[in-house]
């Protein structure tokens, strides 16, 4: 447990009571579909079980008379990355193939060698505050701590949602004047050393029938083709014949370098 401050940073297998704030912050955050994501729906629960607890953390906010608040947290995973030496290896899958196969070497108790990031969030109020880089900076020692080879992240950058008739390539290559990433989210990691490997084009997919997609988002879907979603990082592609839309959400991986 570390205590800077008014803030701690804990993990969930220090305080598993802590374990529901994690949806709790997480909930008003994410747009509604990414509930579908077949990744967590299969694999995000595991995150939770003794042996992967540890690399779970959330900040606490303590307040007068002791009062405890979960301000922020970031997720991560342990997985075996079969060709370290080559970072192009790195999934097209990204975000749900770093998970399910982080869950997959754990629950086969495989070895593992690089930690891949999953998530971080802050609650609004403290935003612009350093608590996104203090959890980033504690996921590198976390895997420093355990002798794990790589620190890896599918980014999900953050304003992408705002360009939507810009392609992902184009927006991922657009810079500040001083040369730095446009997107605020992917310039944090890039700030504290990470470099941009490549793009995982469909990081996070979801597939559901379409009344399920109107509950989401509250769009009706007349015709088949792609239909830009609020809070989406890609088009959702309908096929009314099927009655099924798919949406396959890109993230780049960036790589963090990690102290010897
Ligand atoms: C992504 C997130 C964790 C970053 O937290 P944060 O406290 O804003 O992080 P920082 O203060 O370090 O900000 C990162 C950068 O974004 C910039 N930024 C913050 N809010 C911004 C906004 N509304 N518009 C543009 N830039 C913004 C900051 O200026 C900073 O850039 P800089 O260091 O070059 O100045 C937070 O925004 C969040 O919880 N978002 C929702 C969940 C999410 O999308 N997580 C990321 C994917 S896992």
């Amino acid at each position: 447990m570390s205590t800077d401050d008014q803030f701690t940073l804990v993990s969930a297998e220090q305080r598993p009571d802590l374990i529901p704030a994690f949806a709790e912050l997480a909930a008003p955050v994410w747009p509604a579909f990414i509930d579908g994501d077949r990744a967590i729906i299969e694999c995000w629960d595991r995150l939770f079980d003794a042996g992967l607890s540890r690399f779970q953390f959330v900040v606490l906010r303590t307040g007068p008379r002791g009062a405890e608040q979960v301000v922020a947290s970031s997720n991560s995973i342990p997985f075996a990355w079969a060709q370290p030496e080559d970072d192009a290896s790195l999934s097209d899958d990204g975000w749900d193939a770093v998970l399910s196969a982080g869950v997959e070497a754990f629950v086969a108790g495989r070895p593992v060698n690089a930690l891949s990031a999953l998530s971080i969030v802050v609650a609004p109020e403290l935003r612009g505050s350093d608590l996104a880089e203090r959890l980033l900076r504690n996921m590198k020692a976390r895997a420093t701590k355990d002798g794990l080879q790589a620190l890896v992240a599918p980014v999900r950058p953050t304003r992408k949602p705002s360009y939507p008739l810009t392609s992902f390539a184009d927006y991922l290559g657009w810079t500040t004047d001083s040369g730095a990433p446009f997107d605020p989210w992917v310039r944090k990691h890039w700030q504290l050393g990470a470099r941009i490997v490549k793009v995982a084009p469909r990081s996070m997919t979801v597939a559901a029938p379409l009344s399920q997609w109107t509950d989401w988002t509250g769009l009706r879907f007349p015709v088949s083709g792609r239909f830009h979603l609020p809070g989406g990082l890609a088009p959702l592609v309908v096929d009314c014949s099927a009655g099924t839309g798919l949406y396959e959400e890109p993230n780049v991986w960036m790589q963090h370098p990690l102290e010897p």
